[in-house]
């Protein structure tokens, strides 16, 4: 299989929740190894920007204000078949769908503040690296190490 990269954002409820250190801990189990993250205040143009595949759903409106309503932890995860398998870990869109044990079924409030965002595929996840990301952001080491 693969080694992928995929963008993975712990959205503003995830962080008013305090729910970060566990959303980390359940993709670090699954074996997704960031190779960058940062916090950011996202502007209104930059959720916009994000988002913009969405921009004639309804939602878009209500979603860009709610993106750029707190801060946000932008991360890049990469692991065999990282886009598939950071999916997997975050369950459905809708919580309220969403399979036991996955991070939107334990964190999420809704479908809107569903408490993460993972790429949809693997030519998605290069654009929207990129978007927050320059290549030398990207770094790299061994996380095998025994204690
Ligand atoms: P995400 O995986 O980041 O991709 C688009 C986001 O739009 C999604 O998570 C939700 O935060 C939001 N979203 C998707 N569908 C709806 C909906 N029906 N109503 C409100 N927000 C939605």
């Amino acid at each position: 299989m693969a080694i992928e990269r995929t963008l993975s954002i712990l959205k503003p409820d995830a962080l008013q929740w305090r729910a970060v250190g566990k959303i980390l801990a359940r993709l670090e189990e699954a074996g997704l190894k960031p190779v960058a993250m940062k916090m950011l205040q996202l502007s209104q143009k930059q959720a916009e920007g994000f988002y913009a595949v969405h921009r004639e759903r309804p939602f878009f409106k209500s979603l860009v204000a709610y993106m750029s309503s707190g801060p946000v932890i932008v991360q890049v995860l990469e692991g065999e078949n990282a886009v598939a398998k950071n999916r997997e870990v975050m369950g459905a869109t809708d919580p309220a769908k969403a399979a036991e044990g996955t991070i939107r079924k334990l964190f999420a409030r809704s479908i809107e503040a569903n408490s993460v965002h993972g790429s949809d595929s693997p030519e998605n996840a290069r654009t929207e690296i990129a978007y927050f990301f320059a290549q030398t952001e990207l770094v790299a080491y061994d996380w095998t190490a025994k204690r």
